[in-house]
């Protein structure tokens, strides 16, 4: 068996601002209720007029993920990229991924849906890939256009979600420190309808309705509480399963989908708020785009270094959820 390593990290974001002040022209809310109750003060906003789409967003976060990993695009054997809204039904937003970075060497090309831990799925795929021997480098993706879906009037959910991009190169480990040491994935389908979007899909086709409050549906609290009991849980057993005390643990990076739920999480799993990274208020909940593009700004800030152990979880509509301990 092989191990695997994180060679090279990049993001993208939209450079359009819908600041918190910006979402009172739309609608009865205020910058106090949305940052108190969630923590965000602003999220990056694709514009369709700048050709700002999954794949177009993809492209950006690669290259720069490809250039920090010093490989040439060729040796890419592999694209995995998650999305909750692809470019088109098809082809896959990973094959329009290949040919906007003129890749050759017709690679596999998947698309992975597990919402907003698709991403964190994406990973344990890839990582299993490489461990088996199959490939050696492979390019992990999780792009998001949220407004694409976003109901503009419906104050409830419009608030709390944005766009932008992180892509990762994950290689075969050419030190026997960089390795994913545990990975734990799951999903709850007993609340598949707590959060869920039906809309122009084969149950309820090529139907929009734009006065609809219901083209994202979500039972706001029950996410909530299930989120950090489930994410502080299975932190909890990754460390107990693989040794490793939290003062082992270098950075935390969760899902970046609510300050709230952050620190829930963190209190409930007792790790200390210093070691945990932070961009919610930047962007807000990118979906699976928000671990990566945390992770690329971690690496970027400097705030995670080559032989740090790296803290990773999730959870999503499914409700999905999944938690990794690796080492940079
Ligand atoms: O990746 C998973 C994505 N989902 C999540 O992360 C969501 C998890 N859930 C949450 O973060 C919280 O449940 C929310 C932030 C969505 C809502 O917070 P809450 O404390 O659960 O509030 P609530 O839904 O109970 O709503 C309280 C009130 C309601 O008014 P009434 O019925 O008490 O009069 C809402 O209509 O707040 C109202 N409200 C708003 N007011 C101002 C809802 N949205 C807004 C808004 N501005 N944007």
């Amino acid at each position: 068996m092989y191990t695997s390593q994180i060679l090279g990290t990049g993001h993208f974001v939209p450079d359009q601002i819908y600041t918190n002040q910006y979402m009172t022209t739309l609608f009865d809310t205020s910058d106090e209720w949305i940052t108190e109750r969630t923590g965000i003060k602003e999220r990056r906003i694709a514009n369709p007029k700048e050709n700002e789409f999954p794949s177009t967003m993809a492209l950006q976060a690669a290259k720069m993920a490809i250039k920090n990993a010093k490989i040439d695009k060729e040796e890419i054997e592999i694209i995995l990229l998650s999305s909750t809204m692809s470019d088109y039904h098809f082809p896959n937003t990973a094959t329009l991924l290949q040919d906007l970075l003129g890749m050759k060497n017709k690679c596999a090309c998947i698309d992975l849906n597990a919402a907003c831990t698709g991403w964190l799925y994406s990973l344990v795929m890839a990582n299993s890939l490489i461990a088996n021997g199959v490939y050696k480098n492979i390019l992990v993706v999780g792009s998001e256009t949220t407004s694409s879906y976003n109901n503009w009037m419906d104050r409830s959910k419009s608030v709390l979600f944005g766009d932008g991009c992180g892509a990762i190169v994950l290689s075969k480990s050419n030190n026997e420190n960089s390795k994913i040491h545990k990975s734990i994935l799951s999903s709850d389908s007993s609340k598949k309808d707590d959060l869920i979007m039906r809309t122009g899909m084969a149950r309820s086709p090529f139907f929009v309705d734009s006065k609809s409050m219901d083209i994202v549906e979500m039972n706001g609290q029950v996410v909530f509480k299930s989120a950090v009991k489930t994410m502080a849980s299975q932190c909890a057993s990754i460390l107990e399963q693989t040794n490793t005390t939290k003062e082992d643990v270098d950075l935390f990076i969760p899902h970046q989908a609510n300050m709230r739920i952050i620190e829930a999480v963190a209190r409930r799993f007792e790790f200390p708020k210093e070691k945990v990274f932070i961009n919610v208020q930047k962007y807000a909940n990118t979906s699976s785009a928000s671990i990566p593009l945390a992770l690329s700004e971690a690496v970027e800030a400097g705030r995670l270094k080559r032989g740090d152990k790296l803290l990773l979880t999730a959870f999503g509509s499914g409700l999905t959820s999944g938690t990794v301990l690796l080492t940079y």
